[in-house]
């Protein structure tokens, strides 16, 4: 008899503690059972999870939580193109875009990515005239992989200087056009819904821009990156600048659709496809491989052992790599909006979900925040993620001395020290997991990003909660929709405020 869900809850909950030392001294191959490489091709990536406290039991009972979840059912569905997404009827079609998933889903994304590669080699070849810059306007989902595919990925001579413009603040859009002549500028809005109201009052404002620096036909600069053609078209967008995508596809997973059209401006279209190609080895591997070896998967036991069987309320990602230095901002997103939930797919008490992600960029991360990490009282899971190839052309010290770090962290955080000043002793036997990656190419960066999608979406259905909506942004927007409006009146506080700022 298969276990359900709580009884293998409950067989997890049994298991005994030991410390990270004793786990590497009782096993001599603990190392090559939780490192796994992944090949991509020419390159590959490391997966190092064995300085977590994942042991063979707690992987065993892992897999029964899987299996009692209905893991490989749910997993089968994602890949149909089945509705996975059930308050919102809708499929989560991602992979589609990366060519693995229903054979007419993957047709229909790439009929679409034929359409923007023709556009943005016609940009290239300057069939809309000189085009220098881009600004990028979009939020959330909209912007954030964008920006740090940019980032990562378009470093060297980019083809077109890229500003990706989120905040409503506009402060960040004139930061925007400081930087850009408007004679060589295109605007990229990106918006799923295409009425977001931070994405809308950007891109008028751009186009304000446009106009008030010269340019005769502002609107003739726009490409609108949507799944909402026709209102594309309504806000003025011609339709050969306008690049769909599918409705199946969310927001926080949408960069391997149109909304990636800045990274193939900045990096071309072949490095863009070679993105694709990372994610979609990912994808191939997520679907065919079953149990502990499913990397994703694995990452997401370590995952729920800490948050829901440790306490662990938050875990840290460092990136010891510049180029990645977006990547928490990102993580952010697509962890804490897809499992940032307190109910079941049945709408029951969920119990603790998705703990807070946070991070930052080795070393900087050294000198402020891990002296809590060391020896503060908090249980924090770390990923470190780091490249062996430099990205970075000076002296080779600077990448030896960023690699050693990382190294010399995760050994530091398990090992501890011990001292009789209790101020200069380390408890030690904190958990650490290691992403080393050969370099930081395009398809890397495409691997390492659909492994955190994967990684998401399995702890969402061992949770059984819905990784796929996100309701808990609606009240907010809402609420400041009727503040803009006036007439209503709201808790003291806020009237205060309201009041001390003269808006309302
Ligand atoms: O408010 C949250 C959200 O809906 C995100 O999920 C989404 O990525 C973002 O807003 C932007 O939405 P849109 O692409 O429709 O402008």
């Amino acid at each position: 008899m298969p276990l359900s869900r709580d009884e293998a809850w409950k067989a997890l909950a049994l298991h005994p503690d030991p410390t990270l030392a004793e786990l590497f001294d009782a096993d001599e191959n603990r190392v090559d059972k939780l490192s796994t490489r992944l090949e991509l091709g020419e390159t590959g990536v490391r997966f190092d999870w064995s300085k977590t406290h994942l042991t063979d039991g707690l992987l065993k009972d892992f897999e029964a939580l899987a299996e009692a979840s209905g893991f490989a059912e749910m997993r089968a569905k994602m890949f149909a193109g089945a509705v996975v997404n059930p308050t919102e009827g809708r499929a989560a079609e991602h992979t589609a875009l990366r060519g693995v998933g229903k054979e007419s889903s993957v047709e229909e994304a790439e009929a679409l990515r034929h359409r923007m590669k023709l556009l943005v080699e016609a940009i290239h070849q300057g069939v809309l005239g000189e085009v220098k810059h881009l600004i990028h306007v979009g939020i959330g989902g909209s912007a954030l992989g964008p920006a740090l595919a940019v980032d990562a990925l378009a470093r060297d001579l980019p083809m077109v200087d890229v500003h990706v413009v989120s905040n409503i603040d506009g402060v960040a859009l004139e930061e925007a056009f400081e930087a850009c002549d408007p004679a060589t500028t295109m605007i990229a809005v990106a918006s799923k819904t295409f009425t977001t109201t931070e994405t809308m009052t950007n891109a008028q404002s751009a186009l304000k821009w446009l106009a008030d620096n010269g340019v005769d036909d502002p609107t003739g600069r726009v490409v609108a990156l949507t799944a909402a053609p026709e209102k594309a078209v309504e806000w003025g967008v011609d339709e050969t600048r306008i690049l769909p995508f599918a409705e199946s596809v969310g927001g926080r997973y949408s960069l391997w659709s149109s909304i990636g059209f800045p990274v193939a401006m900045a990096v071309g279209w072949d490095e863009f496809e070679d993105m694709l190609a990372g994610a979609a080895a990912v994808d191939a591997h997520f679907r065919d491989t079953d149990g502990r070896a499913n990397l994703p998967l694995r990452a997401a036991f370590a995952d729920l052992f800490y948050s829901r069987l440790k306490g662990a309320q938050t875990r840290a990602v460092f990136a010891y790599d510049e180029r990645l230095r977006l990547l928490p901002d990102y993580l952010q997103q697509l962890e804490m909006e897809s499992n940032g939930k307190s109910v079941t797919v049945d709408g029951e008490p969920a119990g603790p979900t998705a703990p807070i992600t946070w991070g930052g960029v080795g070393t900087d991360a050294q000198h402020a925040v891990f002296q809590l990490l060391h020896q503060g009282t908090h249980l924090v899971p770390i990923d470190f993620i780091a490249s062996v190839e430099a990205g970075d052309t000076l002296d080779a010290a600077h990448h030896h001395i960023l690699l050693m770090n990382c190294f010399a962290q995760g050994a530091a955080l398990m090992a501890g020290k011990a001292s009789d000043d209790p101020h200069r002793s380390y408890a030690g036997n904190r958990p650490s997991a290691t992403i080393l990656c050969d370099d930081i190419d395009a398809a890397t960066f495409g691997a390492l990003v659909a492994f955190h999608e994967h990684r998401t979406f399995a702890a969402a259905v061992m949770m059984d909660i819905n990784p796929f909506d996100q309701f808990g942004v609606e009240l907010g927007k809402e609420i400041a929709k009727k503040i803009e409006k006036g007439g209503e009146k709201f808790d003291a506080s806020t009237e205060a405020l309201l009041k001390a700022a003269g808006v309302g």
